[in-house]
């Protein structure tokens, strides 16, 4: 899902950067074979940009095994591979390293201590990159959501087409985050070549029950199923596999600090996301 979105915008007119890009997938690059990423790595590229992971969260909770060997031992193949050629990384990472009893915002410096298995195994990666790097970016996001992936606005779309009641969290809080927002970030940042951790999200904040209901409102589902009603519900009815932290908000202090304005507020770029792809 960000993959593409990251290509489409360095290719784009506007970008400022005017490297090649080379873009993988797992059919030509598995990052959990250090052979396949050491063949890729020797293409001696300026950058590498890491976002290959096992993203399905309850997948991952049922999978430890396969989480592990993806996001903690790939991650590490990736980064050894650039060791060697002293290759800069900039690693995607997430706001599930944290485990949300914070009653404010996360910042860059606040100590992890994830509660699920995806969160633990992309800690693990963050911690390769930084023991076995020393030119790297780690950048956190949080609830992404863009054209080419399943998310939770395209899970929203289906649901309201079959559905007549939709019961989503109240008690989890966050930024949701356009693709598109944080693939324009990445360009921004790594042209200054300030390494570090960096924590990037569209501004503002929400419970997944005002995004949905933000989502329904823009896109006037309603007037496609007149009976769809919403209705909010806390973490402990959905007894998940994985365990959320109910605060997954991250305050973005590092990019703000660089830039001086942060990213455009999660209702605006929900607004752009929802005309351009119904
Ligand atoms: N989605 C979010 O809300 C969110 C929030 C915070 C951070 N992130 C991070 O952002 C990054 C991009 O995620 P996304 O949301 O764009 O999810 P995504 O669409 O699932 O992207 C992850 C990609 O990694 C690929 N992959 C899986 N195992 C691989 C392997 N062994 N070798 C090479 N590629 C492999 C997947 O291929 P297959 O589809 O074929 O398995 C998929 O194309 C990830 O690092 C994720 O942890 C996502």
């Amino acid at each position: 899902m960000l993959g593409t979105d990251l290509v489409d915008e360095f290719r784009s007119q506007k970008s400022e950067v005017r490297n090649q890009i080379i873009p993988t997938d797992i059919q030509n690059l598995d990052i959990t074979s250090s052979d396949s990423v050491q063949k890729f790595v020797d293409l001696k590229p300026d950058l590498i940009i890491h976002l290959a992971a096992y993203t399905d969260v309850d997948a991952c909770e049922l999978n430890p095994h396969k989480a592990k060997q993806i996001n903690s031992l790939g991650t590490k193949n990736v980064a050894l591979a650039c060791q060697k050629l002293d290759i800069p990384i900039l690693y995607i990472s997430t706001d599930y390293i944290f485990d949300g009893t914070k009653p404010a915002p996360y910042v860059e410096w606040d100590t992890p201590n994830p509660i699920n298995i995806y969160g633990k195994t992309k800690l693990e990666g963050e911690l390769w990159v930084k023991k076995l790097l020393k030119k790297f970016w780690i950048i956190r996001t949080s609830g992404l959501y863009g054209k080419h992936g399943k998310n939770f606005v395209s899970a929203i779309f289906e649901k309201a087409k079959k559905e007549n009641t939709i019961k989503i969290v109240n008690d989890q809080i966050g930024s949701p985050t356009y693709t598109k927002d944080i693939a324009y970030a990445i360009q921004k940042l790594i042209i200054t070549s300030k390494f570090g951790i960096y924590h990037i999200t569209n501004s503002g904040w929400c419970s997944w029950y005002e995004f949905a209901t933000t989502i329904i409102k823009i896109a006037g589902l309603q007037r496609q199923n007149t009976g769809l009603k919403i209705l909010p519900i806390t973490s402990h009815y959905l007894k998940r596999p994985a365990k959320r932290p109910r605060n997954f908000r991250l305050s973005n202090f590092m990019w703000n600090r660089i830039f001086g304005k942060p990213l455009r507020p999660w209702e605006k770029a929900l607004n752009e996301f929802i005309r351009n792809n119904k």
